[in-house]
């Protein structure tokens, strides 16, 4: 049903905060801010429900929400997410990229999971409102910006297993630096748990996927690994993507290459912006089946000379090695960014601020 799409969208009522961070507190906040631990004054609610649709939107001074107990996202986890980011322009002004690409993702995601239809205006206008009165939270530094977190949980009360009929979108917002603290990150290869399987969830950006990675996200960390790198569930061979990044490898001949979507792996926006821009820049680009084994022997030998994570939070961060039980896979000299994983590193993160042309459209002004 498509509820949402039949409805008028509703207007956002502001009530800004009266209490507002002071702005020596906030600039303490922002002058080295951990990835999602500092947030914004304010966040965007909106209601849904089967009789009314999408309605009550407003702009509200961040707290904590009021949930029963038997609401049903405690229990059956209909859950979904989205990443997105607030930069500085370097003319002035702020924007996002490409905000209606994740506002299609969540529709895509809310399909998967049963969940409300979310017109993609709506997302879109609700992100640009929180963009806008907490403007100020967007940090100037190099690499930092306004990390967004639109999410939509059921909040029917009922025990009954079925699709809720009430939902809560919100919009929150945390200034952020790097989400890797430096250099080439090291990665290992879960041969013990797989993250989705054909038919399963993992296309989807829901809360569940990432539930069930943590203990393969563990046991990266128990064998001293930043990441966690997931094989497809069937044969456990071929690349699929990390815990919270997709995955790219550099090829001898020049090519970019990444595992296709099947399915079974987030379609990452980052993803996208970088085959095109490659593709653009007259690289060849290549979606294609990954077997492990072979990106091991081929790291080895010289055929895979680069590999980098890309994603939202970790935007193009270095590999420098895969690791699992039987050995290493080590890209260059295991630390620093390759030549080609920086210059396409500098060519998304240049478009994003605003410093290159911006032939797409891929940059969303909101002030
Ligand atoms: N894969 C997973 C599992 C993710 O959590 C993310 C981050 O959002 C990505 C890939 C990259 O997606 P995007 O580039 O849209 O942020
Ligand atoms: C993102 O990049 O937006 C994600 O959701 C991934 C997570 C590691 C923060």
């Amino acid at each position: 049903m498509d509820v949402a799409s039949r409805t008028s969208l509703p207007n956002f009522t502001i009530e800004p905060t009266t209490t507002p961070t002071d702005a020596a507190t906030r600039e303490a906040l922002l002058a080295k801010p951990v990835f999602g631990r500092v947030f914004t004054d304010h966040m965007v609610v909106v209601r849904y429900s089967d009789e009314k649709g999408w309605h009550d939107a407003k702009v509200t001074a961040r707290r904590p929400l009021s949930i029963d107990p038997a609401a049903s996202v405690l229990h059956y986890a209909q859950e979904i997410f989205e990443g997105m980011k607030a930069y500085r322009l370097e003319t002035g002004g702020i924007a996002t990229f490409r905000p209606e690409a994740n506002a299609r993702r969540f529709r895509d995601s809310a399909a998967r999971m049963a969940m409300a239809d979310l017109p993609e205006e709506l997302f879109v206008e609700a992100v640009d409102q929180l963009v806008r009165i907490d403007a100020d939270w967007v940090p100037h530094g190099e690499g930092q910006s306004l990390y967004l977190r639109p999410f939509m949980i059921s909040d029917d009360v009922f025990l009954g297993v079925k699709p809720a009929s009430e939902y809560l979108f919100i919009v929150i917002a945390c200034p952020v630096g790097a989400y890797f603290s430096g250099g080439a990150v090291s990665v290992w290869v879960s041969e013990a748990y797989t993250r989705a399987a054909p038919g399963g969830t993992g296309a989807a950006k829901c809360g569940g996927n990432y539930a069930a990675s943590l203990v393969a996200q563990s046991e990266a960390k128990a064998h001293g690994c930043d990441q966690v790198l997931f094989l497809d569930s069937r044969e456990r061979r071929f690349i699929e993507e990390m815990g919270g990044m997709n995955v790219m490898l550099l090829r001898d001949d020049d090519t970019l290459v990444t595992p296709p979507l099947t399915g079974t792996i987030l379609p990452g926006i980052t993803r996208a912006s970088i085959l095109t821009l490659a593709a653009e820049s007259g690289m060849k680009v290549e979606e294609v089946p990954l077997d492990i084994n072979e990106v091991f022997e081929g790291a080895a030998s010289g055929r895979y000379r680069e590999a980098f994570a890309c994603g939202t939070a970790a935007v193009v961060t270095p590999i420098g090695r895969f690791r699992r039980t039987e050995g290493e896979a080590v890209f260059g000299d295991g630390k620093t960014s390759g030549q080609v994983t920086l210059k396409l590193k500098t060519m998304l993160t240049d478009l994003q601020a605003g410093r290159s042309n911006d032939a797409q459209g891929w940059v969303h002004r909101i002030l």
